[in-house]
Formats: C-alpha cells, sequence, structure tokens
C-alpha cells in the first residue's frame, strides 16, 4: 500500500468521528481532494463517484473553496452520480441531473461532459442502467464514492432488502425515503415514486468509499451501518466488505455508537505509521 488516501486504511471500515458537521464536510473534502492530487500524480484524472442529499453538501462547498483558492486542480476529473429519479425531465430542478449539476458540476468547475448522471426518462430503462455500468468500466472505473446514508440505511437509492450484488438498476422508493424527499417539492405526491440508482454491487467496486453522516437523526442508521450484522435490512452495512471504506460522522450521528472510544483510539494510533507505510 502506498501513503495518502490509500495508506489511511487498514482493511476495515474506518470509523473518524468529529465534533461538528463543518468538521466532517473539511476532513471529506480533503480525503477527496486527496484522491484527486493521487490520481493526478499518477498522470491520470480522478473519476469520482458523487451522491445527492444535504449531507454532502458541506464536502462540496469545501471542495469548491479549495478550486477557487487554487489549492485543487479538479480539470479532467470526471464524475458518476448514484442515482436519478424516474420520470421526472432533467430540468426540473430536484431532478438529480438539476442538483449534481448546481451542487457539484459548477461550483467545482468541472467539465459537464465528463459528469454522467443514471437516465431516469429513458424509453428502455434496463437497457439504460447496462449502458450506466458500462459507462463507469469504460472510463476506468471509479476512484473514491462519496455517499450519504438515508435514516433507513439506504445508499443511493438501494432501500432495504436490496440485493447486497444488485447492478444499476430501477427500483421503487421506499415510502419513508418518499417522505424524506418530499422537503424538495412542492407538495409530497409530487415526489416520484420509481427511482434509478446504482447497485450495491456498482457501489462496492469503487476503489474507496467515503460516507459522510451528521445529526441525531441518521444516529440508528450509522450504528447499523457500522456494528449491525451484514444485512439487506441496512443495505449501508455492505460497506463493512469494502477493504478501503471510510465514515466520518459527527457526535450527534455518532451517539448509538457502541465501540466509540476503539474507533478514537484507533484514530490515535494510525496502523499505517506502525508499518511505515
Ligand atoms: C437521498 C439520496 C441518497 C442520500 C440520502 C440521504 O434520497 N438518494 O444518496 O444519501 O437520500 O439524504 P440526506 O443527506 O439529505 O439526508
Amino acid at each position: 500500500m502506498t501513503g495518502g488516501v490509500a495508506g489511511h486504511y487498514a482493511e476495515a471500515m474506518r470509523v473518524i468521528i468529529v465534533e461538528t458537521a463543518a468538521d466532517v464536510a473539511k476532513i471529506a473534502a480533503e480525503r477527496i481532494a486527496q484522491a484527486v492530487r493521487e490520481r493526478r500524480a499518477a498522470g491520470a484524472a480522478a473519476v469520482l463517484g458523487v451522491a445527492t442529499g444535504s449531507s454532502p453538501l458541506g464536502t462540496y462547498s469545501e471542495l469548491a473553496r479549495m478550486v477557487q483558492a487554487g489549492q485543487l486542480d479538479m480539470s479532467g476529473v470526471g464524475a458518476f452520480a448514484l442515482d436519478e429519479y424516474v420520470g421526472i425531465e432533467a430540468s426540473h430542478p430536484e431532478s438529480y441531473h438539476a442538483v449534481i449539476h448546481r451542487t457539484v458540476t459548477e461550483p467545482l468547475g468541472l467539465d459537464p461532459t465528463l459528469v454522467r448522471v443514471p437516465d431516469g426518462l429513458a424509453a428502455d430503462l434496463d437497457l439504460a442502467c447496462r449502458a450506466y455500468e458500462r459507462a463507469i468500466v469504460d472510463a476506468g472505473g471509479v476512484d473514491l464514492q462519496l455517499l450519504g446514508i438515508g435514516a433507513n440505511g439506504h445508499i443511493g437509492f438501494n432501500e432495504p432488502t436490496s440485493s447486497l450484488a444488485s447492478r444499476t438498476r430501477p427500483k421503487t422508493l421506499a415510502p419513508q425515503t418518499r417522505d424524506d424527499n418530499a422537503r424538495f417539492f412542492d407538495s409530497p405526491d409530487q415526489v416520484p415514486v420509481h427511482c434509478v440508482t446504482q447497485g450495491i454491487g456498482t457501489i462496492l467496486d469503487a476503489k474507496h468509499l467515503l460516507l459522510v453522516a451528521t445529526g441525531a437523526a441518521k444516529a440508528e442508521a450509522v450504528a447499523a451501518m457500522i456494528e449491525g450484522p451484514l444485512s439487506s435490512m441496512c443495505p449501508a452495512s455492505a460497506l463493512q466488505l469494502h477493504p478501503r471504506a471510510a465514515v466520518v460522522i459527527d457526535r450527534q450521528a455518532a451517539q448509538q455508537l457502541t465501540l466509540t472510544e476503539y474507533y478514537e483510539h484507533i484514530e490515535r494510533h494510525p496502523l499505517s505509521g506502525a508499518r511505515g507505510a
């Protein structure tokens, strides 16, 4: 293993607990920046996996700040979004095409032709999902996938009971997810019923995973993800299978964890130092 982002992982889920949402954003942005710089040093532009939702917004702002300050070069960097609603036009302000453009592509100065979002309007959704999988492979795979977590433990739109081996496909949203996302629409019945989402197997193919969560409303899902059994009832528990996954959470999101002292102990005594990696 080399240094940098890769060197910080120890074949286990790394749990980084910080005090505030602002700290989460700073640490997550720094890890993404490091992944971009490492790829650049290897002569290539990184491919990022990007997420919607409120959780990663602070991280995107922090990255945008770095770009503006000349601390981070995002030229040539590509991005693949996790998911999209079925049946709403890309021009709808709450389509994930629009959200990713507004919160990622523009502020980070990415080339829009290198930013892909699944097609929720395709006449043949299965075909479009297969094409999306192929596009990820053709781009060389995702170097770092940024994730949020739903209150029901979903990642992307992989709702509870999603196959842990699933690939990009159409899905039916859980009622709780529709309720959670109703705040973005004029009325709850405008929230689409269906979506397309990268599968859990697709997400696990990314070279690094980085999940951010803040606030007490996520505490139960966060505990199930990190300390619960590997189960499709908590799709995010699939991160336990990934050799290079990091979870960055604030104190409130960490409040239902039982091994907090251990995670903090691990952070104070990094294995990479012991191995000289
Ligand atoms: C959304 C997205 C997920 C996101 C999650 C949590 O519906 N599909 O990718 O992680 O729900 O959203 P938030 O961060 O706003 O709590």
